[in-house]
């Protein structure tokens, strides 16, 4: 999940280099510990701006969100309707000559920070895993009735709604970025992300530290961890004390050596949901996509019954409700 991780924090620095070019926010040179000098911004944004990665890739659809205070959701069932259906599949090469150039634009920084050339590679090459997570689709979305109706409605709710691309479902990153809003009790923007990350704003922080494990006992986040899986089996083998002390320092002793594979199979036994690497997606859950480039044949899930919707979710989710 590191390459994920951090090709989404590399896309999301891609697209807020490019919106700086728009002139409106100053150009941010650093996000997060990482520092960008200009000939970096200035490799990153035309990566992300002009040419092939451009053509494949709609970052231009995340833009929006970088210069205005508004509710994220909308704007990435957007960049995930054109990834997944609309755009053409970014090539290799595309992805290679995109990696190089960002490699060389930003050798100094990267030598800085310690990160090796290869590793800008390799997030590009993951590519076909991150497009085939984010076209996953969930025709079991966040409702105010979910899991028991103990979160409530969202700020926007999904059924019915036209802002939300319906094909095969909805997106399982809109679900399940719904389910958060409603969690927090606010619209998600990118102002409010900021402030849980940095823990400025320390009522976000302790409701995201005091979500309960069991938000993966959720379709959607198996599907996702086993097309990862699939694809780089050492992510589902790393033992979530690594993860948790890539992002944190403090490590529960309790959770030892567990795996992430394992950490999802008990977490979720009493659904009970469980992880099979056969390349078929659990129940509800399907891969919407036109021309994926990911390398595995992947089926997708049954439909659901119809009408077990209300019943299936009794254990509440979170640990404790929202203040
Ligand atoms: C999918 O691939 C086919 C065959 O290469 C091509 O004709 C079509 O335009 C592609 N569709 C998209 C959305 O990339
Ligand atoms: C979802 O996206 C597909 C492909 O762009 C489009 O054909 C379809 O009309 C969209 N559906 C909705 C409800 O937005
Ligand atoms: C901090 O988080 C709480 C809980 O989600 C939210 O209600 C509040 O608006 C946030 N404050 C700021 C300044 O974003």
């Amino acid at each position: 999940m590191f390459h994920i991780a951090i090709a989404t924090a590399v896309l999301a620095a891609g697209s807020a280099l490019a919106q700086g070019q728009s002139a409106l926010p100053p150009l941010p040179s650093m996000i997060g510990p990482l520092s960008f000098s200009p000939q970096c911004q200035q490799a990153v944004i035309g990566v992300a701006t002009q040419g092939a990665l451009a053509q494949c890739f709609p970052f231009a659809d995340l833009f929006p969100l970088l210069s205005t205070n508004t509710f994220i959701i909308p704007f990435l069932d957007k960049f995930q309707t054109d990834l997944c259906y609309n755009y053409p599949t970014c090539s290799q090469a595309t992805l290679t000559a995109a990696a190089q150039t960002v490699a060389q634009g930003c050798a100094e920084d990267l030598k800085k920070d310690g990160i090796a050339a290869q590793t800008i590679i390799d997030i590009f090459s993951a590519y076909p895993i991150v497009r085939e997570v984010l076209c996953l689709k969930t025709t079991d979305p966040y409702t105010a009735k979910s899991y028991g109706g103990f979160l409530g409605a969202p700020p926007i709710p999904i059924v019915g709604n036209p802002i939300y691309n319906s094909t095969d479902g909805t997106f399982c990153l809109t679900s399940v970025a719904t389910q958060l809003s409603a969690y927090f009790g606010t619209q998600l923007t990118v102002p409010y992300l900021a402030g849980l990350v940095s823990g400025q704003n320390s009522t976000a922080l302790a409701l995201a530290t005091s979500i309960n494990p069991n938000i993966v006992c959720n379709t959607c986040f198996f599907a996702a961890l086993e097309i990862v899986d699939l694809i780089i089996p050492a992510v589902g083998n790393t033992p979530v004390a690594a993860v948790i002390q890539f992002f944190m320092a403090m490590v529960p002793k309790s959770l030892g050596a567990t795996t992430i594979n394992q950490l999802f199979d008990w977490t979720c036994a009493y659904k009970p949901l469980s992880l099979v690497l056969d390349g078929k997606l659990p129940n509800g859950v399907s891969v919407s996509i036109v021309n994926s480039s990911y390398p595995i044949p992947i089926s997708n899930g049954q439909p659901l019954p119809v009408n077990c919707q209300a019943k299936r979710e009794e254990v509440s989710l979170f640990g404790r409700k929202r203040a």
